[in-house]
């Protein structure tokens, strides 16, 4: 019999739960069920920690029972249960952590922390009725989500070199702070993104911070802080058009920094494999423009299917598969990094 996990994600404002099974071909997903909580904190602009904690306590039964019913299993069929264990708010997780607890008591499996950014890693392997499967092998991963940006050097299950990461915001928070400034509302990913479609990228010459500087890291505070300075110089853009055309500056000046880092590190690096993950990677500019990367630089794109984006419990249940046979133990955190001693598999601790 093919091993299948429950797997539980509850470390930011979704709260998800998803059966996945092992297969040949790679992981797949039995069913993956996501309730968002983005209108309990739209109104504040932001996640507030204690909201999301309390939501995720309403909706974490629910959620569970739904994913064990989409996949028509019992419980008891299940070989583990897997939690998110950070890095995320503490109180957030500690919701899914202990349901996942509770159940793996109750069922006498083990319970199997997994490590957020390595769920998004591993969510470019999954499978489901529309997508096949794939094994889990080397490639460069530019993850880029709420939390974080970096592009990881991805050797196998454990060992991850971060090559750069960002000094300041994350590139979705940068979104979400621009929306905001713009009254775009919360998240601000997706209205920016649909915006941009239509404004002109050029309109404005927004700077691209680090982008000749020869390391991989990046910068998206001064970004976020030049569309504040256009706002308070020239007023919210008073059209439809003139707030597009912003949009479409933004996302042109975040797009060209990610794919010319990306660019340097595939040449650093000779990856032949680019994958990109995180709630950001459903960004379409982003999508475009790295295929076009992809084919002038000859490397092969592997970006997560739009619905394994943004956060979700199978590439959690993914990555708790891939762990199976290693020890079973939760490591609570807010933000230890992928290169964490912790996560390699050689130290076995
Ligand atoms: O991975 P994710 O769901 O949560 C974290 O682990 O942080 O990422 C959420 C982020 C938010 O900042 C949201 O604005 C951004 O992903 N996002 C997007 C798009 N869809 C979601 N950013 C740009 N373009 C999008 N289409
Ligand atoms: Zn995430």
């Amino acid at each position: 019999m093919n091993p299948r996990v429950l797997a539980i994600e509850s470390s930011c404002d979704e709260t998800a739960a998803a059966v996945v099974e092992q297969r040949a071909a790679g992981p797949y997903v039995l069913s993956s069920v996501v309730r968002t909580q983005v209108e309990v904190h739209a109104k504040f602009g932001g996640v507030v920690p204690e909201l999301a904690s309390r939501h995720h306590l309403g909706s974490v039964s629910a959620v569970v029972s739904k994913a064990l019913e989409d996949a028509e299993l019992e419980a008891s069929s299940l070989d583990a249960i897997v939690v998110t264990e950070g890095p995320g708010l503490i109180g957030a997780l500690l919701v899914g952590i202990q349901v996942g607890r509770g159940m793996a008591t109750a069922l006498d499996k083990p319970l199997i922390g997994v490590h957020h950014l390595e769920g998004h890693l591993l969510s470019t392997s999954l499978g489901d009725a529309t997508t096949a499967p794939s094994t889990f092998g080397p490639r460069l991963a530019l993850v880029v989500s709420g939390g974080h940006t970096e592009l990881v050097d991805v050797q196998g299950l454990g060992a991850y070199t971060i090559l750069g990461a960002t000094r300041d915001d994350a590139v979705g928070e940068a979104y979400d702070k621009v929306a905001k400034l713009l009254g775009l509302g919360y998240p601000g990913g997706p209205v920016i993104d649909r915006l941009a479609r239509e404004g002109n990228p050029e309109a404005h010459a927004f700077p691209r911070a680090m982008i000749d500087k020869p390391n991989l890291e990046f910068s998206f505070s001064g970004l976020k802080t030049a569309v504040l300075v256009h706002v308070d110089r020239h007023g919210q853009p008073s059209s439809r058009q003139e707030l597009c055309d912003v949009c479409a500056s933004f996302q042109a000046a975040v797009v060209d920094v990610l794919v010319s880092k990306t660019r340097r590190a595939v040449t650093q690096t000779g990856a032949r494999s680019v994958h990109i993950v995180g709630g950001v990677a459903a960004n379409s500019g982003l999508r475009a423009a790295m295929d076009a990367q992809a084919k002038t630089q000859g490397f092969e794109l592997r970006c997560s299917a739009l619905r394994y984006c943004g956060d979700n419990a199978a590439m959690i249940g993914a990555a708790g598969l891939a762990r199976l046979t290693g020890p079973a133990q939760v490591t609570v955190h807010a933000n230890r990094p992928l290169d964490d001693p912790y996560l390699r598999l050689d130290t076995g601790a």
